[in-house]
């Protein structure tokens, strides 16, 4: 079996799932408890959060425990937002891409009076710092741009974003949950006001992620209940999951920049070599992009029957038609980067680590030829499109 779609989630690594069993087993107690058996949980809690605060620069006080990646995105905006609501602004930027935790919390922000200006995403997937800084009025109260994007793994510009918010006085979300253990981030250097991570994508558990909220920006709570991470977020902590969450952000920083260098070059072949099926493309731009990613367009067929027919060959992988809400909706990213309809249904999103090894590589490549080759074989759109009753756009 091959996996390749880290994107959606990763394997734990033996590492963290070795120190979510010692804690589980060894210090069960409530972190807020005042017993020694407490404090120790309490402890391993806050060596979590220096750890996770150490690796993106931030203070330790400024990171705050979540179920994942979609809280975090959801604090930090609706927190955004009501702060601007005190100072009478009521604008926020985002972009089209955004992930739906983002999205849909815009939408509902919308509802209740805020405007929300999506930005266009640039056929090579990026967005452009200048285009941010036109769309900043005196009302904006946010900006939440996301750091890689899902899909099609591009890496947005957040420095100089992050520089533009911080000129004009606005607050700066970005959302790195597909960005951290990555790639290196510096909330200090690049201006970062708060970012949203998940445990899940980076070889740690499931339900855990963090927010980090730099010191000053006051966070709307989302769950009321007791007092736990310092009055903002309700709930007994999840401490086996946090230290593990930890433990794996400081294994994939640990070795960095030598697994990128590797998932890299993988990735690159593989573009390479799926390049070569005709009438296919490469989505976003082909380095500023996630070392692991790699996502295509294929016309002529539809992305679900390739990833059915790639499962019986082993391979797991996804696209980006939303088939899990029962819609055939293509990808709203493929078509914010101006895809039309027909070519954005037949996509495939390969998210690949560096433990994929060079045979899976040509192994995947063959095996997404042979089926491209043969889906079009008897689609009704590659006829017309081979019979030139339509035109390739590809
Ligand atoms: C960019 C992005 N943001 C947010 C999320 C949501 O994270 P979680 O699954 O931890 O809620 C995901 C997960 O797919 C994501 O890829």
């Amino acid at each position: 079996m091959i996996y390749a779609d880290n994107a959606a989630t990763t394997k734990m690594s033996e590492a963290a799932i070795k120190r979510m069993i010692e804690v589980a087993n060894e210090n069960y107690g409530n972190p807020s408890s005042l017993y020694v058996f407490g404090q120790r949980a309490k402890e391993i809690l806050e060596e979590a959060r220096e750890d996770v605060a150490g690796i993106i620069n931030a203070n330790p006080k400024e990171i705050l425990f979540t179920s994942g990646g979609s809280e975090a995105d959801n604090q930090a905006i609706i927190s955004a937002a009501e702060l601007g609501k005190k100072k009478g602004k009521n604008h926020i930027i985002s972009s089209k891409f955004e992930h739906h935790a983002v999205l849909h919390t815009l939408q509902k922000l919308e509802k209740n009076g805020f405007e929300v200006t999506l930005l266009d995403v640039h056929e090579d997937g990026l967005i452009r710092p200048e285009e941010v800084e036109a769309a900043i009025k005196d009302e904006t109260c946010l900006v939440t741009i996301m750091y890689a994007n899902n899909e099609i793994g591009t890496i947005q510009p957040i420095k100089e974003i992050g520089a533009i918010c911080r000129k004009h006085g606005v607050v700066f979300h970005t959302d790195a949950v597909q960005a951290i253990a990555h790639l290196k981030i510096d909330v200090e250097d690049q201006n970062i006001d708060m970012l949203s991570a998940s445990a899940h994508k980076f070889h740690g558990p499931k339900g855990v992620g963090f927010l980090y909220a730099r010191k000053g920006i006051l966070l709307t709570n989302l769950i009321e209940g007791g007092a736990q991470e310092r009055g903002k977020r309700a709930g007994t902590e999840n401490v086996p999951g946090i230290a593990a969450m930890a433990t794996a952000l400081k294994e994939a920083y640990a070795n960095l920049d030598e697994n990128a260098e590797n998932t890299r070059k993988k990735r690159d072949r593989l573009i390479e070599g799926l390049s070569e099926i005709e009438h296919s493309a490469l989505n976003g731009d082909a380095t500023k992009r996630l070392p692991g990613n790699v996502n295509f367009c294929f016309e002529g067929i539809e992305g679900e029957s390739l990833l059915l027919l790639l499962d019986d060959k082993g391979i797991a992988a996804s696209s980006g038609s939303a088939c899990t809400s029962g819609s055939l909706d293509p990808s709203h990213v493929l078509l914010a980067i101006g895809r039309v309809h027909d070519v954005a249904h037949g996509s495939l999103r390969l998210s690949i680590d560096e433990k994929l090894t060079d045979e899976d590589v040509e192994y995947v490549i063959t095996a997404v030829k042979e089926v491209v080759e043969y889906l079009r074989g008897f689609s009704p759109i590659w006829r017309d499109l081979t019979t030139g009753k339509k035109q390739f756009i590809l």
